[in-house]
């Protein structure tokens, strides 16, 4: 049975997993209409489902665990952007961001035992250690290309290779 305090945390991940599902939808809706960047739309809508499935399982787990999982109200994420940059810049940083409520959430679960809520979070953070090097590695490649076009254009052709060879590593998650 959870806590109402572990409920409580817990229910603050489903509102951020729905504000990175949010935000990653906006990516690919801008991204969508920019021209030649069908890469990077594609994998910001992937991005944003996952996100979604993200928020699904700790509903799931909530529940299960005899807690009430609130469906949150969400606030309009950041809909334009300045440049590739700053899309990959905004996606690091919020994934670190995730990352730390992450930590948080397994730091409070040790500290109140509750030994299944630890075990559940354990998807997370192996998650969240992908989410960031894919984040890295996106960013590094930006760096190295900066303005050059025919890099943008193999940066954008490749993008889904990087996500690929994240899940292959993990396996079916
Ligand atoms: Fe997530
Ligand atoms: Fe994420």
């Amino acid at each position: 049975m959870l806590s109402k305090s572990m409920q409580e945390a817990l229910n603050k991940q489903v509102l951020m997993e729905a504000e990175s599902s949010q935000a990653y939808l906006a990516i690919a809706s801008w991204a969508d209409i920019q021209p030649g960047l069908q890469g990077v739309t594609e994998f910001f809508y992937k991005q944003s489902d996952e996100e979604r499935i993200h928020m699904l399982k700790l509903i799931r787990f909530i529940n299960e665990r005899g807690g009430f999982a609130m469906v949150p109200a969400l606030e309009q994420p950041m809909v334009t952007f300045q440049s590739l940059r700053r899309v990959f810049d905004e996606f690091l940083k919020h994934e670190l961001k995730v990352s730390d409520s992450i930590n948080d959430l397994v730091h409070q679960s040790l500290t109140e035992k509750d030994y299944a809520t630890h075990n559940f979070l354990q998807w997370y953070v192996n998650e969240q250690m992908e989410e960031e090097h894919t984040a890295r590695t996106l960013n590094d490649k930006l760096e190295l290309v900066g303005d050059d076009k025919g890099g943008l254009y193999l940066f954008d052709r490749d993008i889904m290779m990087f996500r690929g060879a994240a899940e292959r590593g993990k396996g079916k998650g």
